[in-house]
C-alpha cells in the first residue's frame, strides 16, 4: 500500500455558540490523516463528536478553525462553487440516510443528480449500471421515491449517489446503524468491495466496535471532542492502552464476547455519565470517569505519545 496522504487534518476546532455566552466545544483540536487506499475508524460514544469531525472536514460548516487538507489543496480558504468543486473528490454518507434524500425525487434521478448539478449529462445505461453496481435492481427502483425504499435500499442508494462523483474518499457516518444486523453485513461487504474496486480511502465513523474493528486499518477514538488513541485495527483488542479505550472493549455488548458471564449493568455502571461538552473537564477530558486519575490530570492536558509503529496515546499514566 502507498503511504500517500489523502486527507490531513490539524487541530480542528468546531464550537457552537448557543447565546448567553455559552458554547459547546464539539471538537477540540483534532488531527489525524488519511492515507491512499486506508481504512480510518472513527469510534466514541454518543456525542463525543464524531458526526462533527466528519462534517467540518466536508466544510458542513466550515470549521471555527484548524486546517484540513485534501489532496495537497488547503479546503478551508475555498467557499461556494470552488469549494465544491475542490471538495469533490471527497464524498460524504450521512448518519441519516433519507433525510439527506429529497423525498420528491425518483432513484433514476437521485442518482444522476451530482454529476448533472455540475453540468455533465448521465445517459440511463450509466445509472442503470451504477445501480446494478450497488445491488439495486433498476427495473425495480427507477421509478421509486426515498420513502418507498428499505432501510439498506437507501443505503445503497446514497453508495451509488456518491460513487457517481467518482471520489477518492468516503466519509461514512454511522452507515449501518440504522440497518438489521443482516442487512449491516450485506452493506458492510458492499462498501469493502466498493473500496477495493475504486481504490478509494475511507473514514469510517461508528460507536459500535465490532464494525470499526472489522473494516478499518486504523482506529480514531474520541472522547469529549478530544482523540484519546489511534491505533491499528489489529492492535486494539489486545494492546490498546488509554483507559477510554479499554473501557470501551470491556463494555462491548455481551453477545460478542465469548464469556458472557457479566451483568449487563456492570459495564454501564463503570461507564458513568459523560460531562457536558458546553463546560468539559480540565485537563485531561476523561479525568472524571477514568479510575487512574490523579491531580496532574486536572491541571494538565495529556499529549499525545508514540507507544508503537503507527500508534499514538494521550494519557499521563500509561507506561510507554
Ligand atoms: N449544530 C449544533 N449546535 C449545537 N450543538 C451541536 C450541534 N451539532 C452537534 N452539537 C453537539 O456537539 C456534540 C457532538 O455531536 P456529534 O453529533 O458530533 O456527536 P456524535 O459523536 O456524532 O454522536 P452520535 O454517536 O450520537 O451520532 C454533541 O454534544 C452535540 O449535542
Ligand atoms: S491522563 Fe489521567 S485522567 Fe486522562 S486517561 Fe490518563 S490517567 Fe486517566
Ligand atoms: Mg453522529
Amino acid at each position: 500500500m502507498m503511504t500517500e496522504q489523502v486527507l490531513s487534518v490539524a487541530d480542528l476546532v468546531v464550537e457552537f455558540p448557543l447565546g448567553g455566552g455559552q458554547t459547546v466545544h464539539a471538537v477540540s483540536g483534532v488531527s489525524f490523516d488519511v492515507r491512499d487506499g486506508e481504512t480510518l475508524g472513527i469510534l466514541g460514544e454518543s456525542g463525543c463528536g464524531k458526526s462533527t469531525v466528519g462534517r467540518a472536514v466536508m466544510q458542513l460548516p466550515r470549521p471555527t478553525a484548524g486546517s484540513v487538507r485534501l489532496l495537497g489543496d488547503e479546503l478551508t480558504e475555498y467557499a461556494g462553487r470552488r469549494l465544491r468543486r475542490q471538495r469533490s473528490p471527497m464524498q460524504m454518507i450521512f448518519q441519516d440516510p433519507v433525510s439527506s434524500l429529497n423525498p420528491r425525487r425518483k432513484v433514476k434521478d437521485l442518482v444522476a443528480e451530482g454529476p448533472r448539478m455540475r453540468g455533465r449529462s448521465v445517459s440511463d445505461e450509466e445509472i442503470r449500471s451504477m445501480l446494478s453496481a450497488v445491488g439495486l435492481d433498476p427495473d425495480v427502483v427507477w421509478d421509486r421515491r426515498p420513502h418507498e425504499l428499505s432501510g439498506g435500499q437507501c443505503q445503497r442508494l446514497c453508495i451509488a449517489r456518491a460513487l457517481m462523483l467518482d471520489p477518492r474518499m468516503l466519509i461514512c457516518d454511522e452507515p449501518v446503524s440504522s440497518l438489521d444486523v443482516s442487512v449491516q453485513a450485506q452493506i458492510l461487504n458492499l462498501l469493502e468491495d466498493t473500496k477495493e474496486r475504486h481504490r478509494l480511502s475511507m473514514i469510517f465513523i461508528a460507536h459500535d466496535l465490532a464494525v470499526v474493528k472489522n473494516i478499518s486499518d486504523r482506529i480514531m477514538v474520541m472522547y469529549l471532542g478530544k482523540v484519546c488513541e489511534v491505533v491499528p485495527a489489529d492492535r486494539l483488542a489486545e494492546h490498546a492502552l488509554h483507559p477510554y479505550s479499554l473501557l470501551l472493549i470491556d463494555s462491548v455488548p455481551e453477545a460478542h464476547l465469548p464469556d458472557a458471564d457479566l451483568e449487563p449493568e456492570h459495564a454501564a455502571e463503570r461507564a458513568g455519565e459523560l460531562p457536558s461538552p458546553i463546560d468539559p473537564p480540565s485537563g485531561c477530558r476523561f479525568r472524571t470517569r477514568c479510575p487512574l486519575a490523579t491531580e496532574r490530570c486536572a491541571v494538565e492536558e495529556p499529549e499525545m505519545r508514540e507507544a508503537a509503529p503507527d500508534h499514538f496515546v494521550a494519557c499521563h499514566h500509561v507506561e510507554l
